[in-house]
């Protein structure tokens, strides 16, 4: 069993984002593991000031949801990251939580060329829905995702639904027409199965 940590990073309160991480959480409760979902919308996190306070051994200047989140994020075993595409990438809500990672960066006395920091070892997992379904539709998103979460932070991909065709921006979600709910249920169940 294994605890995973959904970051809704937006959407509408039953939109295209929020049925499909509900896909996803009841999927991997079904496959036997822990899910909790924290919205972005619903705890403010501001993106990073780049301070450099953390880097000192103090906690993080902006009092905002992010310091209640950190315990969370520490122990889960996965962090799946969740958006609606936002003009071709992730909402600013996800990228400005995943700023505040600067904080949670540990010390590397020799890393490797690139690297200036160590992060907790993590799987994660990436789950975006867009009204558009063309081959370039979650490019930024996804190289944003491999860039710096599993290349640069390091964590363990494992994997991505990129749920394209969802409607269009002022129109009713309608990913319940298309076949990613099934699919998100299938990416939980199975995250973790043997
Ligand atoms: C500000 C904004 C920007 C968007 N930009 C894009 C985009 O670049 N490409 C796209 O295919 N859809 C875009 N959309 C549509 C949403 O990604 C899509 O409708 C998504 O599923 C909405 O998520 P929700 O139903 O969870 O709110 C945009 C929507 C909004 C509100």
């Amino acid at each position: 069993m294994k605890n995973i940590l959904v970051i809704q990073g937006g959407g509408r309160p039953r939109g295209n984002t929020a049925q499909l991480i509900e896909s996803f959480a009841g999927g991997a409760k079904e496959g036997g593991n822990t899910v909790e979902v924290i919205s972005l919308i619903k705890n403010e996190v501001k993106g990073c000031l780049g301070c450099n306070a953390c880097r000192y051994g103090k906690p993080c200047i902006q009092k905002d949801a992010f310091n209640d989140l950190v315990p969370k994020i520490r122990a889960a075993d996965c962090i799946v990251f969740a958006s609606p595409l936002y003009f071709w990438t992730i909402s600013s809500k996800l990228k400005a939580f995943i700023e505040r990672f600067y904080c949670i960066a540990e010390e590397d006395s020799n890393p490797p060329f690139g690297r200036y920091e160590k992060y907790p070892a993590k799987d994660c997992a990436l789950l975006m829905t867009a009204a558009d379904d063309f081959f370039w539709t979650f490019e930024q998103a996804v190289s944003y995702y491999k860039f710096t979460l599993i290349n640069y932070i390091g964590f363990n991909d494992k994997g991505m639904l990129l749920a394209g065709g969802c409607g269009d921006t002022n129109g009713r979600p309608q990913i319940d027409k298309t076949n990613h709910l099934h699919e998100a249920y299938e990416f939980g169940k199975n995250i973790y199965a043997e």
